[in-house]
């Protein structure tokens, strides 16, 4: 069951799943979350940074893995997801760095790291924090990926390479691969909140919602899980009937 909550700006979709997420931390302290970066949760985890700083919520107990990773880019570009996981969120909370688990795409065995990775978030995750590509991608999972899907090495959808100009700067070496977790850990996650915003995420909002499953749309597979939330603010929602939406 997939629950559409819309919100009338960016700014309110961030300021509630904030709050929804502080709520739901201190319900769960020990929780086991997995991350995602990209521009979409950047607000969303300032929110959460407030709230910490706040003392309203604490990440001390939990642990967070990062969604994706790309590979090929150098450990410290500024566009890599680590590096925008800590620059948004992890340098400024209290995660205890040992619950923190990052995805390695310099491993020398890649397989083995993500045999590792996926064994270490069984049987599953708490929570699934995920974005959504304009072609329907979630973590790395690009249109065409099997539900059954595990962590590992991906290669990139040219759009994908060419979307990341936004995180690794004009001029800089764009990543072509990467590593993910897979849809099966994202499908067997309690409860999974994606998030869109902008009129950009609109035709491909409409289009996983409304459009027969299937997976040359990797986000349509959500719509079978039993406790997924999206969250979408006016202009994603665009494109849809008034009838599939909750106010946020
Ligand atoms: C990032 C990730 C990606 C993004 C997606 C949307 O960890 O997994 O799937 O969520 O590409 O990116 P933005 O939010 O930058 O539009």
């Amino acid at each position: 069951m997939i629950h559409v909550v819309r919100y009338e700006s960016p700014e309110a979709l961030a300021e509630h799943v904030a709050a929804r997420f502080a709520s739901f931390l201190t319900d769960e302290p020990a929780a086991r979350m997995a991350l995602p970066t990209g521009a979409t949760p950047e607000p969303v985890y300032a929110g959460i940074v407030e709230a910490v700083r706040a003392g309203v919520t604490s990440f001390r107990r939990a642990h967070v893995f990062l969604l994706d990773e790309f590979g090929g880019v150098p450990p410290d570009a500024k566009g890599r997801c680590d590096v925008m996981l800590h620059r948004a969120l992890l340098d400024h909370v209290d995660v205890t760095p040992q619950h923190y688990h990052r995805l390695d795409p310099e491993a020398e065995d890649l397989a083995a790291m993500c045999a590792a990775y996926d064994a270490s978030m069984k049987p599953a995750l708490d929570l699934m924090m995920l974005g959504i590509g304009r072609n329907g991608h979630v973590g790395m999972n690009e249109p065409g990926t099997s539900p059954e899907s595990a962590t590992r090495r991906v290669e990139l959808a040219p759009s994908t390479t060419q979307a990341s100009v936004r995180y690794f700067g004009e001029g800089a070496a764009l990543p072509t691969w990467g590593v993910t977790i897979g849809l099966s850990a994202i499908l067997a996650a309690r409860t999974i909140w994606i998030l869109a915003t902008g009129e950009s995420k609109a035709d491909i909002v409409r289009d996983v919602l409304l459009d027969p499953v299937s997976t040359t749309r990797p986000a349509s597979l959500l719509r079978g899980h039993p406790d997924c939330w999206f969250f979408v603010d006016a202009a994603a929602a665009a494109k849809l009937p008034v009838g599939v939406l909750s106010r946020g």
